[in-house]
């Protein structure tokens, strides 16, 4: 295994053995900063931040300085020409050509995998709107290890705006990857989504327990425990011991409290308006005080706003700006690694990583994210509407860009309608009659409409909405 040439979209893109790797590297740099300097000689890094950064841009080009390369930079998308309507893909090509690694930050949801799909060099997302920034995840996680020494059986608690988080969306799954135990404490309204959850349970195994069944001692404590995700390697699984007393799995101690930001920048106007009403609430002393949090690290990405009071800036429990530091040394070993500069022995994982079909048309459904590149694109050639098939029952595709899922209501076959205009029918997504589709010939749609704009007539399995007596015609 190695990861020359590969790049860094997802946290998945790591495995578990990569990410121990990359550490003990990070490790070695941190101990010896001044004889890393030749290892990226004659190497040029552009670094496009197309969003307001401090810490992610200026960590990585300075690990690129401290390994001896050049860096580009574009720090505004107004100077650049994607304010004069380039595709993506186009200014991945050309600066593909130039440099031999992008670190890019891009507001839409999946730019950095066009970016990846077209440059040809290795490419690194440094955040693509809500949906992750991986590299934030890896010095969390290198934080947490340092400070904890593992992190197989921690209880971690996640903070604040877990909706649009992408720190969040990362660090979520590389908390189950690593075997930890993750508490949801999102601020009302702003939950984990859905898609993100599913996943986790779907790719991880462990048990999710929603708010309604859980303890409700523990819900009135601090600030709402909205839900909890158990490990599978934990010893304490919910469902086989469904009276659990929540209380009793925290009086052990929260290992770590992960603060977020309200992400302002990506609320609704509905959102805007609930966040000027209620007040965001404040991690302090005070809520320190309490046992649970006796040992707690107190992690936060940073830029923090009013969420994390600036007297815990000197509580030992304080870990954001040793955070923002370590950034450095795991950035550097990230560079070495995917430029080559550096390898490590990276043992095989024992499970392979999941892989899904992929369903591509070029008519049918478009993601639903608003946000996602495949939405804003409008280089549509470039970014085609792209989906796994992560489950049959219930049909559920997800957008291969910003992993936003949804559940198609009709679907018909290539297999039986081509040429036959005849036989071009569509069918209800859960009727058995649908099942029965080879994943290779399934066309999805989100409506009879999507359905019937492209010819297909309704097959008697799929679910006719009848007029009731007296509503009018
Ligand atoms: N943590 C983080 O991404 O900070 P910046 O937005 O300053 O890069």
């Amino acid at each position: 295994m190695t990861l020359v040439n590969r790049s860094l979209i997802t946290i998945d893109d790591l495995s578990y053995g990569e990410i121990e790797a990359l550490f003990k590297l990070a490790d070695e740099m941190a101990g010896a900063m001044d004889e890393q300097h030749g290892l990226c000689r004659g190497k040029i890094m552009a670094s496009l931040f197309f969003e307001p950064s401090t810490r992610t841009r200026l960590s990585f080009e300075t690990a690129m300085h401290r390994l001896g390369g050049n860096v580009i930079t574009a720090a505004d998308v107004g100077a650049t020409s994607l304010a004069k309507g380039e595709s993506i893909a186009d200014m991945a090509k050309v600066v593909g050509s130039y440099v031999d690694m992008i670190v890019i930050r891009h507001p839409w949801e999946g730019a950095a995998k066009v970016v990846a799909d077209y440059s040809g060099v290795p490419v690194i997302n440094a955040g693509d709107g809500g949906h992750q920034h991986p590299t934030q995840t890896l010095l969390d996680l290198y934080t947490i290890k340092k400070e904890k020494k593992t992190l197989k059986g921690l209880k971690i608690g996640l903070w604040g705006d877990l909706k649009y988080g992408r720190t969040i969306h990362s660090l979520i799954f590389a908390l189950a990857k690593f075997g930890a135990n993750i508490l949801f404490y999102p601020t009302p309204g702003l939950e984990v989504p859905e898609h993100i959850l599913e996943k986790l349970t779907l790719e991880y195994g462990g048990e999710l327990e929603k708010h309604k069944s859980l303890d409700p001692a523990a819900k009135e404590k601090l600030f709402p425990l909205d839900a909890i995700y158990l490990t599978p390697s934990s010893p304490h699984q919910l469902a086989m011991m469904p009276d659990v007393n929540i209380q009793v799995e925290l009086k052990t101690g929260i290992d770590a409290l992960y603060v977020t930001r309200p992400q302002k920048e990506r609320f609704t106007t509905a959102e805007k308006g609930k966040e000027l009403r209620e007040k965001y609430p404040v991690v302090d002393k005070k809520l320190l005080k309490s046992k649970e949090f006796r040992r707690t690290l107190v992690m936060h990405p940073l830029p923090r706003v009013d969420e994390l009071a600036r007297e815990l800036d000197a509580d030992p429990r304080s870990m954001y700006f040793k955070q923002a530091a370590r950034g450095v040394p795991v950035r550097m070993a990230l560079i070495a690694l995917l430029l080559g500069a550096k390898d490590v022995a990276i043992p095989q994982e024992k499970a392979p990583p999941i892989t899904y079909p992929v369903y591509r048309r070029d008519y049918g459904p478009r993601c639903p994210n608003p946000r996602c590149v495949s939405v804003q694109e409008t280089e549509v050639k470039y970014v085609r509407p792209e989906f796994k098939v992560v489950n049959r029952r219930p049909l559920t595709l997800r957008c291969i860009y910003c992993e936003h899922g949804f559940e198609p209501e009709y679907v018909a076959s290539s297999d039986w309608h081509e040429g036959k205009t005849a036989t071009k029918k569509y069918h209800s997504a859960a009727s058995h009659w649908a099942r029965k589709i080879r994943t290779e010939n399934l066309i999805v749609f989100r409506s009879n409409k999507d359905a019937e704009s492209l010819g297909f007539k309704p097959s008697r399995y799929v679910k006719v909405r009848h007029r009731r007596k007296g509503t009018p015609k």
